[in-house]
């Protein structure tokens, strides 16, 4: 076998993987190849993967000469890159920090403050290529990146993400009212800068990181705002991505001031389309669900933040069922994380508390429709699902990515249990993952590989 040494780093070649390969197809369709191989070729699509490599071989006599070949261990095994769905990449300058807070207090007293200083781009540069470099190596193969209100700060975060080889979406920050005035702009002002970063996304011109349209949210946009941003999405055909339904203060401001639900105020801007993923959506009601199944767009589902800007507790068995794709979010740093790992763990935390409350009359809690026996909580596949394929689908990407399927980009993960602890016995596949979900995490890790490029560099940090 060989290492995945610095010299092979460096070489586009096409390389055979053997030994355990894990994905999802769909929510509840989780597929293994115990002693598989999977076959990158040198533009870094996946053209096999299987379990008889003898048979791939005789099919593709050509494509089999000069491959790489990589063994992987008894412990070891590949699976798709993690997605994030939604994170603030300036606020990684104060993850961990000041979650003390309800939403809206949180970003008056924290939030607004921190973000004014990407005003100075020597900072933006240092926070910037600290968060991708820290979301690499947690193995986030594609982030949907909010940056802050300003244009030349958010192309240094799109430039720092190619740099260091991570695919994303990309968001200039619009917010034009109910702003700090140190942190606001008109509503030309974010018309125009958007779409300046836009046409500049367009001479980057790389395949790995897109430009999205990003009103802050509701409360931070005017009416005509979110309809210039809606039309600018459609005009370029755009990602679009924002924050819904998080808090109930805020939730209330948003209704007395569009007179209507807060999905009503996005899709009358036209900002509610198949290219759309809306964070939290903790306190959806039932037609604004309906409204995101009929028009395409999805929710980021970002525990952490839910619990710790005390938001609620999302219920997104019930998206699902009603036909919405589900992501994961770190929402940094609303959320205490960086790792969609943790973010996957604390769904399925989520997921068991739902249950508590559903099944059982906790003293105090539990109003009568709270209550479901009925209510399944989620499995670790189905999490693995989220964080992956699922994600993928959110940021409508899973053409391209979120799991092994031929033709695919091959954005994955080297996983390695043994790394910290070793088991004390042979795991098979499925306990493989299952131990590398409930006790793994970013050492497990051992290379994070974008479009068939290992990543995970330990000497990036300048
Ligand atoms: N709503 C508007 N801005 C933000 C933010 O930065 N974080 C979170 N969690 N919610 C928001
Ligand atoms: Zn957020």
């Amino acid at each position: 076998g060989t290492r995945l040494d610095a010299d092979s780093k460096s070489s586009a070649m096409s390389t055979v993987f053997f030994g355990t390969i894990v994905h999802t197809k769909s929510f509840n369709e989780f597929e293994s190849f115990e002693k598989g191989f999977l076959v990158v070729d040198d533009c870094g699509k996946i053209i096999g993967i299987g379990h008889d490599y003898q048979e791939w071989v005789s099919s593709n006599p050509v494509r089999a000469k000069d491959l790489r070949e990589v063994w992987l261990t008894d412990c070891q095994f590949i699976m798709p890159g993690f997605v994030d769905c939604h994170i603030h990449a300036p606020q990684f300058a104060q993850v961990g920090l000041g979650l003390d807070m309800p939403l809206l207090d949180w970003l008056n007293t924290y939030t607004f403050p921190l973000e004014a200083k990407f005003s100075d781009q020597q900072y933006a540069q240092q926070v910037y290529q600290s968060v991708v470099h820290a979301t690499l190596r947690c193995g986030t193969t594609l982030a949907s990146y909010f940056a802050t209100n300003h244009l030349e700060s958010t192309l240094i975060l799109a430039r720092e993400a190619v740099r260091q080889g991570q695919r994303a979406l990309v968001g200039k920050v619009c917010s034009n009212c109910n702003s700090p005035d140190f942190y606001v702009e008109t509503a030309e002002e974010s018309a125009s800068a958007t779409l300046a970063f836009v046409e500049e996304m367009r001479k980057l011109g790389s395949s790995l990181v897109l430009p999205t349209i990003t009103p802050r949210f509701a409360l931070s946009c005017s009416k005509e705002l979110l309809k210039e941003l809606g039309g600018i999405a459609k005009r370029f055909d755009l990602h679009v991505q924002s924050h819904i339904s998080e808090n109930l203060a805020e939730i209330e401001m948003v209704k007395g001031i569009f007179k209507s639900s807060y999905a009503k105020a996005y899709d009358e801007a036209g900002l509610l389309t198949n290219k759309t993923v809306m964070a939290h959506g903790v306190h959806l009601e039932d037609d604004e669900v309906a409204l995101f199944r009929t028009r395409g767009c999805s929710v980021a589902h970002c525990p952490a933040s839910n619990t710790m800007l005390s938001s609620g507790l999302c219920d997104i068995q019930r998206l699902v069922n009603n036909g919405v794709t589900v992501g994961l979010g770190t929402d940094v740093s609303g959320g205490n994380s960086v790792s969609i790992q943790d973010a996957l763990l604390r769904t399925l935390d989520v997921s068991k508390h739902l249950d508590f409350f559903k099944k059982q009359n906790i003293r105090g809690t539990g109003k009568a429709k709270a209550q479901d026996p009925n209510y399944v909580p989620l499995k670790y596949k189905q999490a693995m699902y989220l964080a992956t394929l699922g994600g993928a689908k959110a940021l409508s990407l899973d053409h391209l990515t979120g799991n092994f399927a031929l033709g695919k980009e091959f954005d994955a993960l080297l996983v390695d249990v043994s790394v910290v602890e070793n088991p004390v016995r042979r795991l098979n596949v499925d306990e493989l993952v299952e131990k590398f979900i409930y006790t793994g995490n970013d050492r497990n890790i051992l290379e994070v590989f974008v479009a068939g490029k290992p990543v995970k560099n330990d000497c990036q940090l300048k």
